[in-house]
């Protein structure tokens, strides 16, 4: 297995996702109650544009169409990760939008009201890739728009994952 510094983030992905078993990665969530609990307490309507940015093979998107949210979208550097994630949301009534790209040169198309990010941004470690994040994030929301950021908690990778609201 590659390292990601040694390799292109979407070839690195890709092989994460072809190799190894979504269940047994160290982010793996055995369910999202947390997850959409934080959600559900923003108090968006259901058809509030919600994007889960570095979305993998979470089940976010997912559960959250399941809970009746009608416009969400999910992107990610992995075109592994992307179509497994659309071939298993293929059923839902309202399928999540899914996006094959890479945040830091994204030209978001549209606007959301809420950017939701787990254990992405804190792979982008250099200032160039931080500030290319945020050009992102700024160009793909609403005025009044959530932001959820969770990142790896610094003394125990994999394990501890904090939240901030901004
Ligand atoms: C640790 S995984 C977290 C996946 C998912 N958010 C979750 O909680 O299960 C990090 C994800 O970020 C994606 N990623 C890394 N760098 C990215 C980039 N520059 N643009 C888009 N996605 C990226 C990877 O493909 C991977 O799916």
């Amino acid at each position: 297995m590659p390292k990601m510094s040694d390799t292109d983030p979407s070839a690195f992905w890709d092989q994460v996702y072809l190799t190894k078993d979504p269940t047994r990665v160290s982010w793996f969530q055995a369910d999202y109650d947390a997850a959409l609990a934080q959600i559900e307490a923003l108090n968006l309507s259901k058809d509030a544009a919600i994007i889960d940015i570095g979305a993998g093979r979470s089940g976010l998107a997912m559960a959250l169409s399941q809970a009746g949210y009608i416009d969400i979208s999910a992107l990610d550097i992995s075109a592994v990760a992307v179509e497994a994630a659309r071939q298993a949301s293929m059923h839902l009534p309202h399928p999540p939008t899914f996006i094959c790209a890479d945040l830091r040169d994204w030209s978001p198309a549209r606007h959301y009201d809420l950017w939701h990010d787990r254990a992405v941004f804190h792979f982008l470690t250099d200032d160039a890739d931080q500030s290319s994040y945020l050009d992102s994030l700024i160009g793909a929301l609403t005025p009044q728009a959530h932001v959820l950021i969770s990142c790896f908690h610094e003394d125990n990778p994999g394990v501890g994952i904090r939240s901030v609201t901004l």
